[in-house]
């Protein structure tokens, strides 16, 4: 058994940010997402990995390396152009062979992770075993409609009137069937080679697809919403550390996590909180549910429900929230202006009331 990760694609709905970063390595409570799929697959015992990648393969390969550090044997695989989650099965056929694999979306993170969706496909043996989950929206999403037996006899993409609630979460295992299904396949309306036009086929020649429903939470962090989402939940269990300087004068409450080579003076921190290695915090009120990656500059400022990224520094910045900051980006501006960002790499900003 193997995994196929997809780290490419194009990451339009996370732009600016995206135009220099993949979208998989914008970190979440101080990692990059991709990560944390990854040890999910680990913890499920597959050792095999093909990322997909595209664009950002450098970016990728530079953070993953070959696997080592998760247990795992990293393949990388070139994507030519984001073509479509088909395309990717479509340009791995050969490091696939006869395995079967799970498929798992780069940017997508499941809280409670993969075990049960493979312990399920390995008893049951069906041609494709989908992760889904309930949701109020489905038509945003891909969706499963089960028949009475809870075979799922119908999935669509994002249709405008959804025959169910069960959302397609980015995680699918499958035998080497679906390859027949993916050489089938024109591109869609999008153009793209769809998955679950895929998995339609496979119900349509007769072969069975299960489902697995998870009730834990999971989203794609493919917009800021979603991404500070994920973000918050994860921050819930950091476990709180001082392992930088905090002069005593600073007042940290709840999770709060000052990683080796920081330093936080005159600041209040009110968890959950990450602060990165190599951060400087001055005169600021920090969080909750703020990470900020190494080497940034915070004084005087307030942000809370945030994400900073390596590098970047809010001086006088009071109060950011709800926001995205980009690598070395530079935030200056007066107090008494409430500010949402979203920066990419190397912006400057300067907020006047
Ligand atoms: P999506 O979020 O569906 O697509 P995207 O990355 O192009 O983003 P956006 O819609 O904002 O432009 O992709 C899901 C995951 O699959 C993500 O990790 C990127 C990856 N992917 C590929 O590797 N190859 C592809 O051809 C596509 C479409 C996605």
């Amino acid at each position: 058994m193997k995994a196929l990760v997809l780290a490419g694609g194009s990451g339009t709905r996370l732009r600016p940010v995206t135009h220099t970063l993949a979208k998989q390595l914008v970190p979440v409570a101080n990692q990059p997402v991709l990560f944390y799929g990854l040890r999910a697959i680990a913890a499920t015992g597959i050792t095999e990995v093909g990322i997909v990648v595209g664009d950002t393969a450098s970016q990728v390969q530079r953070a993953v390396g070959d696997g080592s550090r998760f247990g795992l044997h990293v393949t990388y695989l070139r994507q030519r152009k984001p073509l479509g989650l088909a395309h990717a099965v479509l340009i791995a056929r050969d490091y696939l062979g006869a395995d079967d694999f799970v498929m798992y979306l780069g940017d997508n993170f499941v809280a409670d992770g993969i075990t049960d969706l493979m312990d399920r496909f390995r008893s049951d043996r069906p041609a494709a075993q989908l992760m889904v989950a309930k949701v109020a929206d489905p038509s945003a999403f891909g969706v499963a409609e089960l028949g009475d037996d809870g075979r799922v006899v119908r999935v669509e993409e994002k249709p405008r009137r959804p025959r169910s609630d069960l959302a397609l979460v980015g995680v699918y295992a499958f035998t080497p069937l679906v390859h027949e299904a993916v050489a089938g396949l024109a591109p869609s309306g999008r153009g793209e080679l769809e998955i679950t036009d895929a998995i339609q086929r496979l119900i349509t020649d007769g072969h069975r697809v299960g489902h697995t429903v998870i009730s834990g939470f999971w989203r794609d962090t493919g917009t800021v919403t979603d991404l500070l989402e994920v973000n918050r939940v994860i921050l819930e269990s950091v476990e709180p550390s001082i392992a930088g300087t905090v002069t005593a004068d600073c007042e940290l409450t709840g999770r709060v996590a000052v990683q080796a080579g920081a330093a936080v003076r005159r600041s209040r921190i009110v968890g959950p909180v990450v602060v990165g290695p190599g951060s400087v915090i001055e005169d600021c009120d920090i969080g909750p549910y703020t990470s900020i990656a190494e080497d940034c500059w915070l004084a005087d400022s307030e942000i809370e429900n945030s994400i900073v990224l390596r590098g970047a520094s809010l001086r006088g910045v009071r109060r950011v929230s709800a926001s995205l900051i980009g690598r070395e980006a530079e935030v200056t501006g007066a107090p008494g202006v409430d500010c949402q960002l979203v920066l990419g790499d190397h912006s400057a900003v300067c907020v006047s009331p």
